[in-house]
């Protein structure tokens, strides 16, 4: 096991670290305060190729590894989760047209993807009705001569009235899971309704939006794969975006680790700093080791995706480890700065709000359960 970072690791890892600190992390405070997409933002995330991390060079990515992707994540995340967000449902659908599309679709769809001329991208699977339990979505895709007709909506879509390109999951047939089918669907196309952004506990940076199709017209090869494939592709594409939310869950539960030292450096409190007495030393020790603990499990995951391995069930246990880390390691934040750490004078009530949507999107804890719970029923024989 090599636990070393390579030379395109470490590199993607201090761009984004860097590009993090110099210009994502100054505005973080604002953009949660004042509800802002960072529009401006993702262009430039995508002239680091941090928008297609894993995607080929020729398609305007940074051929850098899943490895790389997530350790970017984990920088971008530790100053702005919002923004780490939009760039990880980027990526995501980046990957999955990449993976499953033509050689026009990459062409033309990756390449707007990574590079960030589609500003952003958006994964479009959850419906009101249907967040868990993905396959029994409604939207419905007809084929009407030489097009695709959409019709439905859908619920909870990270990035959606920004995005430029969106995948999109609609039922193609009546078939149950087999019965769904996935389209590429561009910003602005006649027919996508944007619906009104929700007021978020965290995350306000992030845009959240509800979209309706109403006789949304596709030509025939905006289809992604076959038609009948779309559970599986939204499946393959969660299990990697699954390694996405983990490392954001790291990056700012790291944030909330570093701030708490920080604080308890200078805080004084029976006449000596607060970090000298062994309750917080022994807090902050057992988040530093839990959050190197989810670290681990989530390079892990990445690791294995990288060589093509399966990985489903690592990207699950890191999903729900890391998620479930992060946001004990945000109260615990919070409880170190006491009565400030609830004011937002100091960014860990930020952080906590942040980190609480992880546990639930891109599958909850008790979907991540029941993944992990299905994978070691299979391998373990009686
Ligand atoms: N990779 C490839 N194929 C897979 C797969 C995987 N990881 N998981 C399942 N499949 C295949 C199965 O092999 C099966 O194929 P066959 O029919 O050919 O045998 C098929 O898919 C159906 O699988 P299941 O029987 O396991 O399906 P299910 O209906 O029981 O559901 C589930 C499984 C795990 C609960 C799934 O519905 C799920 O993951 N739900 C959670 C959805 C989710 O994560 N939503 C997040 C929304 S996106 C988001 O949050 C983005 C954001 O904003 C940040």
């Amino acid at each position: 096991m090599n636990f070393e970072l390579n030379e395109t690791q470490s590199l993607i890892r201090d761009t984004a670290r860097k590009f993090a600190r110099e210009v994502v992390a100054p505005q973080a405070r604002k953009l949660d305060r004042e509800a802002l997409f960072p529009k401006d933002v993702y262009p430039k995330l995508g002239e680091l190729g941090l928008l297609g991390v894993n995607i080929p060079e020729p398609y305007g990515g940074a051929q850098a590894g899943v490895v790389s992707y997530a350790l970017a994540m984990i920088e971008i995340s530790a100053a702005c989760a919002s923004t780490a967000v939009g760039m990880a449902v980027t990526n995501m659908a980046a990957e999955l047209i990449n993976a499953y599309g033509t050689e026009a679709q990459k062409k033309k769809h990756v390449t707007a993807l990574a590079t960030g001329q589609a500003c952003v991208g958006a994964f479009a699977l959850s419906e009101a009705h249907a967040g868990s339990d993905a396959g029994a979505l409604r939207t419905r895709a007809e084929k009407k001569g030489d097009r695709w007709v959409l019709n439905g909506s859908k619920q909870w879509i990270t990035s959606g009235a920004h995005a430029g390109v969106i995948v999109v999951w609609a039922r193609t047939s009546d078939a149950g899971n087999k019965g769904l089918s996935c389209f590429i669907v561009e910003g602005g196309t006649p027919g996508l309704i944007v619906g009104k952004a929700e007021d978020k506990m965290g995350l306000k940076g992030s845009n959240t939006v509800p979209l309706t199709f109403e006789n949304l017209e596709l030509p025939l090869e905006n289809l992604l794969a076959r038609e009948g494939d779309g559970f599986k592709l939204a499946m393959v594409a969660l299990d990697g975006g699954r390694i996405g939310i983990s490392a954001q869950a790291c990056g700012v539960g790291r944030a909330a680790l570093e701030a708490s030292v920080r604080y308890s450096k200078e805080r004084k409190a029976f006449g000596q700093a607060i970090g000298g007495f062994q309750a917080l030393r022994f807090m902050m020790a057992d988040m530093h080791t839990r959050l190197q603990a989810a670290e681990l499990l989530c390079l892990r995951a990445a690791t294995l995706k990288e060589k093509g391995l399966p990985f489903t069930r690592e990207a699950s246990m890191a999903k729900l480890f890391c998620s479930e880390t992060s946001n004990w390691v945000c109260d615990r934040a919070v409880q170190i700065h006491g009565g400030y750490g609830y004011i937002d004078e100091f960014p860990v009530e930020r952080y906590l709000r942040d980190a609480r949507v992880q546990t639930i999107y891109e599958g909850t804890s008790e979907i991540q359960r029941l993944v992990i719970a299905r994978e070691i029923f299979k391998t373990v024989s009686t």
